[in-house]
């Protein structure tokens, strides 16, 4: 959740931590603030607010630095304040460190640290740590040392960066749960949550593992277990480029990303759709395919927007396979103990790679047997290199908060999966055939809809001052409504419910009167006439009718107050093309509430906390 960054070398590390916290402040900004050791003195220089508020504080001073380390907060213990921002240091001041976790037992080892005399002046977790590293460095030779010393007293998460002014040319870092990756430059090297902060600096990386420590100087590295055993690490190439995480004209990321869908769904498809033969090839499903063939079960879990693209695999897996497919929660599956029986296979789905719950929840499912397949966009993240195998979404980098093509990029390897089982399992080849037709023409119907654009600001503007909303959809646009509604919330903060359409009578429409905007997602499809059923008893109450439909459907014109027209799409797949409409809806609302789509208040992109 939190950003982190590093830098040792012969540039001044100032513009480089703040550039790099810049990139990073997507995955938190309450908080900024940077320690630097300048002519053999550790400074801390910290503010609550934007990575810009640090920069203000910062003004003309002359710092000049050769190493330092700069975070960005999303707060967990403690309130987002001066005091509680990061660095923290010790009771003598010579040890900064910042920090991206939750440490679980930090109330017993502040009891015990308060105890032997040392002064804790936050609220927050991170403090504790730089003082039971303080603790250790008494009888530890160096930093590194007394890092890994303090970490096997530690439970919970951590990705952290420690440096002290008695070993001025030293960051230390390790790993437990919240990603790391070392950067590795000529005569500098860096350290960050995150590749972004990295890639205008070096291509090569290394990723660090849980349980983890590196010691990072000007010219080299060192990796070791916090049990002291020496690791030798493999470097690897950052494969995006530094556009890709630029604004790139746009006004938000948010705005980017949902042009980008094309591309995306593209990319996604790339090499992968073998049209003429009506499947689908996936190369990091081989370890596993035949395991996956003889499937008994499939159980998918995630968490929020990857949830809703689970939904809708859910529908197309069944469909097209006939293999039986539950969908949970990650933080669900994590505690509830799941039934994994043989031949079960738990697909694990994560923009990220890192959200915590989801990690978990593979681990459960890993403990208990099952293999476990990865849907993921970033690579080397932990989900993806934990997995037995699995299918990376190729969507790109993914930098607004409220997720958009991330979401369709994984509905899109959800479907060549099931293209992929379905063929196995006796789908004839004629049928592939069209699905795989439908599936290659989706970035062309997703690039027709922007032509919507302006016709859907201009019904933002119509219901910015709505209180509520309730988006509806059947079948896979059930989902699909799922996360419209999802996606109002979180960047506009208006109230906002999914349902399934014809769930509304057993209690939602108690809500609908004249105040109540209602957007039904109705393609012309096998229960299109249900659907209609559901929108005639919501206009029967005055409700405010948007529809998501299909440009040939003239019938709906008389029972929607507005209609966006979105291209014909096969059942299974429409939730991609019909997802598109309702991303710009929420974006053009929370743009007319003035609200910031992509920092939201209270959100972060990444969850790496319980
Ligand atoms: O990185 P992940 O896909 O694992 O993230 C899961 C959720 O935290 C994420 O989808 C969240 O719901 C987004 N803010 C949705 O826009």
């Amino acid at each position: 959740m939190c950003g982190i960054v590093g830098y040792v070398g012969s540039r001044n590390s100032v513009p480089i931590l703040i550039e790099g916290l810049q990139r990073l402040e997507y995955r938190g900004y309450d908080s900024a603030g940077l320690a630097l050791i300048q002519d053999g003195s550790l400074m801390v220089i910290k503010k609550a607010g934007k990575v810009v508020d640090l920069v203000d504080l910062i003004g003309d001073a002359n710092l000049c630095s050769h190493l330092g380390i700069g975070h960005t907060r999303w707060a967990t213990h403690g309130e987002p304040n001066d005091l509680n921002a990061h660095p923290h240091w010790d009771c003598n001041k010579e040890i900064a460190i910042i920090h991206n976790g939750i440490i679980e037992n930090y109330a017993t080892l502040k009891t015990k640290l308060e105890h032997d005399g040392h002064r804790i002046l936050t609220a927050t977790d991170t403090e504790i740590l730089v003082h039971l590293i303080e603790e250790m460095y008494k009888r530890a030779d160096d930093l590194f040392t007394a890092v890994r010393l303090a970490l096997l007293e530690v439970e919970g998460a951590y990705g952290i960066l420690v440096i002290s002014k008695r070993e001025p040319d030293k960051i230390v870092a390790a790993r437990k749960g919240s990603p790391l990756v070392i950067g590795l430059g000529e005569n500098e090297n860096l350290v960050a949550s995150d590749a972004a902060a990295l890639v205008d600096h070096t291509r090569q990386v290394v990723y660090l593992e849980d349980g983890e420590v590196a010691c990072l100087t000007a010219s080299s590295f060192v990796t070791k277990t916090i049990h002291d055993q020496e690791i030798i690490k493999q470097v690897e190439e950052i494969s995006f480029d530094l556009e890709q995480i630029e604004k790139g004209g746009y006004e938000h990321f948010m705005l980017k990303e949902i042009h980008e869908q094309p591309e995306s769904i593209r990319n996604s498809l790339r090499g992968r759709l073998l049209v003429h033969d009506g499947t689908a090839k996936l190369g990091g499903l081989e370890p596993v395919l035949d395991t996956l063939y003889k499937a008994q079960r499939i159980i998918i879990t995630a968490c929020g927007t990857s949830w809703h693209a689970a939904l809708v695999g859910k529908y197309m897996l069944e469909q097209l396979t006939g293999i039986p497919v539950e969908v949970d929660y990650a933080s669900e599956f994590r505690y509830r103990n799941p039934v994994i029986n043989p031949g079960d296979v738990v697909f694990v789905i994560s923009q990220s790679g890192e959200t915590a719950d989801t990690l978990a929840a593979l681990r459960e499912a890993k403990s208990k047997g099952a293999t476990a397949i990865g849907i993921v966009n970033v690579v080397g993240s932990t989900i993806a290199r934990e997995t037995d195998a699995g299918v990376y979404i190729h969507a790109g980098p993914e930098i607004g908060v409220a997720s958009t093509k991330a979401f369709t990029s994984q509905i899109t390897v959800l479907s060549l999966i099931s293209l992929l089982l379905g063929r196995n399992r006796g789908l004839p080849q004629d049928q592939g055939c069209k699905l795989a037709n439908d599936l290659q023409s989706l970035p062309e119907k997703v690039a027709k809809i922007f032509g919507e654009a302006s016709h859907i600001q201009d019904i933002a503007e119509e219901f910015k001052h709505a209180q509520n909303f309730i988006y509806l959809g059947r079948g896979s646009n059930f989902p699909t409504a799922l996360e419209g509604a999802l996606k109002l919330k979180e960047i506009s903060y208006i109230h906002a419910e999914g349902y399934p359409a014809a769930e509304m009578k057993h209690g939602p429409i108690a809500l609908i009167d004249e105040n109540m905007p209602v957007v039904f997602i109705v393609p012309k499809d096998a229960i299109y006439e249900k659907v209609l059923s559901n929108m005639q008893e919501v206009r029967a109450r005055k409700g405010r009718i948007i529809a998501v439909a299909n440009e040939d459907d003239r019938e709906i014109d008389s029972l929607a107050d507005h209609v966006i027209r979105v291209p014909r799409t096969y059942s299974y797949f429409g939730p991609v093309v019909n997802s598109i409409p309702l991303q710009l809806l929420a974006y053009y609302i929370a743009i007319a509430r003035g609200c910031n789509v992509d920092q939201p208040r209270n959100l972060a992109k990444s969850v790496t906390v319980e």
